[in-house]
Parts: C-alpha cells; structure tokens; sequence
C-alpha cells in the first residue's frame, strides 16, 4: 500500500511572524526547546521589518528567518495585500500548517485569512475587545487602558480574521492595573503573560 507523504510529517510546521523584540517568539523557542510545542515545531520566521532583534533570536536558534517587506509604491491598501500575498506564498511553498503572528504589526488581508482561516492567530496586549483595532499596538494599548481608567488590563491570543484584532479569543490572561501605573510598567506585566499565553495557544492550536 502507498503512504500518503501528508501523514508521514508527524510534526506540524508553524511560521512565526514578528516585527520587532520578539520576545513572544523567545518564548516560544524556549518552549519548544523545553518541553515542546506539542505536535508543532517552529519551521520559519519571517519579519515585516528589516534588521529587527527578532530576526536574530531565530537565527541565534538555527531557525531560518527572513524579511519581506510589501513594493512601498503601492497605496496603503494594496500594500497591505501585496504583502499578505507575499507571506501567503511563502507559507504554502514552505507547507506551513499553521501561522503565529507573535507580535506582528502589520494587519493582513486577503486570501491567507481564507486559506488558514483556524490555522492563524495573533496575541494582542489587551483584553479584546477592549482596546484593540487599527493603530493600536505597544504603549498606545497601555495608554488607552490607563485613560480609561481600566483596574484590569491583559493580553488576549484570537484567531486571525479579515478585521483588525476582532477574531474569535482562544483564551486570555489578565493582570492588575495599579495607580501609579506608566504604559511601560503596565507592558512589562502584561509581558510576562503573553509569554504563557502564547505558548499555551501555540500548543492547543496545534
Ligand atoms: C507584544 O506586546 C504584542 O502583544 C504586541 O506587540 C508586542 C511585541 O512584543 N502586538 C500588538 O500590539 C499587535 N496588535 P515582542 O516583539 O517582544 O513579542
């Protein structure tokens, strides 16, 4: 009888996608390292940005990591496309089961939120729906939270859909907002449970 090749790969391949420190990919590398992400093993990463620090860390653990950046002729919009599309054939050419978008800051659009529709999820530093949409990424999420005088704040990991941060949640962690809080200080501890959280999406998912 044939094998079918499909079932032979046991281990599924994740591609991270990141824009910046990357410490929510460290702590992903750091569980597959340890004991493991489940079935899942972190194939690629790959940065909308040039020369940011996570591109290093996935270098630093022998995971090929890459930048692809959208044609900065194009409007907004279609920038957007252009590099979603960019990203989805990279995914497909590399069979990437599933997508992880650990701190990534660019919003995505077109067919990759079809073909990996339950497949992709993104972690935002607040407690969607609070505080989540368009342009509302690092200290601008700390300090909206703060002004709306929030006792709570925390970090939520959702599904990827066509709209910006309003996917299905997968789960949540949430940690205190004091008064004498700054948005850095607010960060620093959300931080530290985006870094669980991730990895306990990161095995549920897979
Ligand atoms: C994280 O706080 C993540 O939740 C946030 O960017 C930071 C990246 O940190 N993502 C967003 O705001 C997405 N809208 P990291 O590079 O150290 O993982």
């Amino acid at each position: 009888m044939f094998e079918n090749p499909e079932n032979e790969r046991k281990m599924k391949n994740i591609l991270t996608l990141v824009s910046g420190n990357g410490t929510n990919l460290q702590a992903l590398i750091d569980a597959e390292r340890q004991s493991g992400l489940g079935q899942g093993t972190i194939a690629v990463v790959i940065s909308d940005k040039l020369n940011v620090f996570a591109l290093e860390r996935a270098e630093n653990a022998g995971i090929p990591a890459f930048t692809l950046l959208p044609d900065k002729n194009l409007p907004k919009q279609e920038r957007r496309l252009d590099l979603s599309n960019r990203i989805l054939a990279k995914a497909l050419a590399l069979q990437i089961d599933f997508i992880v978008c650990a701190g990534f800051l660019s919003i995505l659009s077109g067919d990759i939120i079809a073909v990996y529709a339950s497949r992709m999820i993104n972690i935002h530093p607040s407690l969607l729906p609070k505080f989540g949409g368009q342009g509302m990424y690092g200290e601008k999420v700390h300090r909206a939270a703060l002004d709306a005088g929030e006792r709570e704040s925390g970090c939520t990991v959702h599904f990827v859909d066509a709209g910006a941060d309003t996917g299905q949640i997968i789960l949540q962690r949430i940690v205190p907002v004091f008064s004498n809080d700054t948005p850095q200080t607010l960060a620093e501890r959300i931080h530290v449970q985006e870094h669980a959280a991730i990895v306990e999406a990161v095995r549920r998912l897979v």
